[in-house]
């Protein structure tokens, strides 16, 4: 099934922004991804893990960075280290556990042993075979150039060039984490959950911000009482748009709902159950780090290329990690306040489960309709076909908090988020380095949208 048509890597563009559409071969094409894995994942800043997850020297947790297998771990000094799980004798893999401690990374093949900060320790047959002629300072375990952490989320680049992580998240992308990261301490509850679905990743993630689908591919959910349609709010929509393709699209939170909810607890009264999880939003700190506009957003947000920062339900991470143009990996971190009681801490638990993952009742859905959108992007004839993202284009307007600098699109259901994300995708694709895409990516519309 695999397919590489040099003059679709060639092609001047992918996405014509004025249409809203995109050519689908972009969701098959092997030069492409090959191209993506360069100059998206490599390149971009990818989250690795949460702080709590390697919370003392010697805690490891295995992520991707595209293809790249990584290890984040803790080393001697306390400094977290993202080391390429790959050993510099064949390249077979030092790390065979998703996650867990230890003292070392020995290598099952010949026995190289690598310290937490990834330095070649030990060599078997250092003196005998090799007669103590083996450049080990030099034979270290690759790092991720860069490693930075914005309040507990570590994130990582292969690019030395990478600008800081804040000013690649921006407001938007900061928004997005703060939407986990303001509600309390929280740590990440153990076990992620993973799975395969045959698609291509660029399709897991521009569903995130589709509010159009729910009430059609998630009929029997809404049916069952699992989703609450007042909840999705088709006609009371807020888009934010960031820099380096981040987004935020979805469901917004009024002001007048906010200032009742102030209103409610300042009376001393208990506020209703769906009220109950925006309680976190009405402090001071929480509109200090999120804005005024961020503070009322209730949709998901995508820090590019991958990461679904799901709030809406219990606080979750969702990475869409690329496996081949036709197969993504889905991993599900589930977030909790450290001071939960063990009650609520199983019902966070058991709501996640409910909802997204591999048992969820929803992403059984989304992955059969991604699953087949990306089959119908081989045909020689289906392949050639653009597919449509113009809801909304040309009929909203981008409204400017002078005060703040933060912009959103308020409109009804639209496909905004999912046009900027593809409009980005190809700046991505098409920058030769860093300093190129600092230089030429979009910045966030102002004006008609
Ligand atoms: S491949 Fe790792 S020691 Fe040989
Ligand atoms: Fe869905």
């Amino acid at each position: 099934m695999l397919d590489s048509r040099p003059e679709v890597i060639a092609r001047d563009s992918w996405v014509d922004v004025n249409k809203g559409t995109v050519d689908r071969r972009i969701f098959s094409d092997l030069a492409i991804y090959q191209q993506e894995l360069k100059r998206i994942f490599a390149r971009g800043w990818n989250f690795i893990c949460h702080e709590t997850q390697i919370a003392e020297p010697g805690r490891f947790f295995q992520s991707y960075i595209g293809e790249d297998q990584v290890i984040a771990v803790r080393d001697r000094s306390n400094t977290v280290q993202v080391l390429l799980n790959s050993c510099p004798h064949r390249g077979n893999t030092v790390c065979r556990s998703d996650q867990g401690k230890t003292r070392s990374f020995f290598c099952s093949y010949h026995g190289w042993n690598f310290d937490l900060d990834g330095k070649l320790v030990g060599v078997p047959g250092y003196e005998d075979y090799y007669r103590e002629k083996l450049k080990k300072e030099d034979l270290g375990l690759a790092k991720a150039a860069r490693v930075q952490s914005y309040k507990g989320f570590v994130f990582a680049s292969l690019d030395p060039q990478a600008p800081d992580l804040e000013d690649y998240l921006g407001w938007v992308g900061m928004v997005g984490l703060n939407l986990i990261a303001e509600i309390g301490d929280m740590e990440v509850i153990d076990g992620i959950q993973k799975n395969r679905i045959q698609c291509n990743w660029k399709l897991a993630v521009d569903n995130l911000y589709d509010w159009y689908h729910p009430k059609v591919s998630h009929g029997s959910a809404v049916r069952a009482g699992m989703i609450n349609e007042q909840g999705l709010q088709y006609m009371n929509q807020m888009v934010m748009l960031g820099e380096y393709g981040h987004g935020i699209g979805g469901a917004a939170i009024t002001e007048e709902n906010l200032a009742k909810l102030s209103d409610t607890l300042e009376k001393g009264q208990e506020p209703d159950q769906i009220d109950k999880a925006k309680v976190w939003r009405t402090t001071e700190k929480a509109a200090n780090a999120m804005g005024p506009l961020g503070i009322r957003c209730g949709g998901h947000p995508n820090i590019f290329p991958n990461l679904w920062v799901s709030a809406a339900g219990p606080p979750q991470l969702c990475l869409r990690i690329p496996r081949g143009p036709f197969e993504t990996e889905l991993w599900w971190f589930t977030f909790a306040k450290k001071d939960q009681t063990p009650e609520e801490r199983r019902a966070t638990v058991m709501i996640a489960n409910h909802i997204f993952g591999p048992s969820g009742l929803l992403e059984q859905d989304d992955g059969e309709n991604w699953s087949h959108s990306t089959r119908g992007s081989v045909g020689a004839v289906t392949g050639e076909r653009p597919i449509d993202f113009s809801m909304g284009l040309g009929q909203d307007k981008m409204t400017h908090d002078s005060e703040s600098g933060q912009s959103c699109i308020e409109t009804v259901v639209n496909e905004h988020a999912q046009l900027w994300l593809y409009r980005s995708w190809e700046e991505w694709m098409k920058a030769e380095d860093w300093p190129a895409l600092i230089k030429n990516h979009s910045l966030p519309p102002t004006g008609k949208v």
